[in-house]
């Protein structure tokens, strides 16, 4: 695996792999772990060289957010990412991304604002503005993103075909520990105590699939999920609700695309999760 810098070594890097086929593009902020390597995998099966990059971008973080505590594993994930085959590691540092004078900002409007746009104010200008800028830098034949962020995936999705970016996106399903907890960086933070009633967030989501399924209401079905978490220890609720997997409208009754999606706070640490309703 070749690893590169500087943005001006990148033209060349990807000149010489791109005579080899297709190219797949996996971009993450680092302090990767299975959920990350699921995407590697799944690039390598739809392409012939892959290429990842490694980018904490301070865009995406609010003022009070997590910024500088950001794990950062340059190291591990070098070899991680080299043990499991992928060909160019792109580790940008601010200014190749940002250089004087970047004023440049891409706004998905309504499927940013909701949800977690509601919680992070601007936090999705960040993430479709660096992800652009890293489609159009790599122009990668496909790029792939976990499911585990849907509505990152949702409006990647959408930034791409309103720009007209040729580019196949590719949704991961997410990656989870035996007890349902999907695999994040951010489960660090967590405390033993914190980490073993964190669980609670897939299977209350879980559960409110059961009972929707099996035909209770939906506002019931969401109330339950809700007091599950709060029983566990779940300080606060930014939101459960049932959507639209396309719009991510809030829906009153089940249909076919439907996703339950979650955020909600334990300790200090604020997890996400989603699944098919
Ligand atoms: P990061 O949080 O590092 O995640 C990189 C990619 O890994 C994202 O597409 C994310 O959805 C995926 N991922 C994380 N946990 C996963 C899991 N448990 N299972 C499957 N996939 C998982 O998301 C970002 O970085 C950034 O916003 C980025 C897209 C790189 C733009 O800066």
């Amino acid at each position: 695996m070749q690893t590169i810098r500087r943005s001006e070594e990148l033209a060349l890097a990807l000149a010489e792999l791109g005579r080899r086929g297709s190219l797949a593009l996996v971009p993450t902020m680092g302090a990767l772990h299975a959920g990350h390597m699921a995407l590697i995998e799944e690039a390598e099966r739809r392409a012939d060289r892959v290429v990842a990059t490694i980018f904490v971008n301070p865009m995406q973080f609010g003022v009070t957010e997590d910024l500088d505590r950001y794990p950062r594993k340059e190291a591990e994930d070098t070899r991680m990412l080299e043990e499991a085959g992928c060909d160019l590691l792109w580790l940008p540092s601010v200014s190749d991304i940002y250089p004087d004078g970047f004023a440049t900002r891409i706004s998905v409007s309504n499927l940013s604002e909701r949800w977690e746009g509601e919680a992070r104010p601007g936090h999705f200008d960040g993430v479709a503005t660096v992800v652009a800028k890293l489609l159009l830098s790599v122009e990668p034949d496909v790029a792939l993103f976990g499911e585990k962020d849907f509505q990152q995936l949702a409006v990647i999705r959408r930034m791409v075909a309103d720009l007209n970016i040729s580019v196949e996106i590719v949704g991961v399903p997410t990656v989870r520990e035996s007890d349902g907890l999907a695999l994040s960086s951010r489960n660090a933070y967590l405390s033993t105590e914190e980490r073993k009633r964190a669980a609670a967030l897939p299977t209350a989501l879980n559960e409110a699939r059961q009972a929707i399924r099996n035909g209770a209401r939906i506002p019931i079905a969401i109330q339950q999920a809700k007091q599950k978490l709060v029983d566990a220890g779940f300080l606060k609720i930014d939101y459960l609700a049932l959507v639209d997997a396309g719009t991510l409208h809030p829906l009153e009754e089940r249909q076919e695309n439907a996703r339950l999606i979650a955020a909600a706070v334990i300790g200090s640490t604020r997890l996400i999760d989603n699944i098919l309703a």
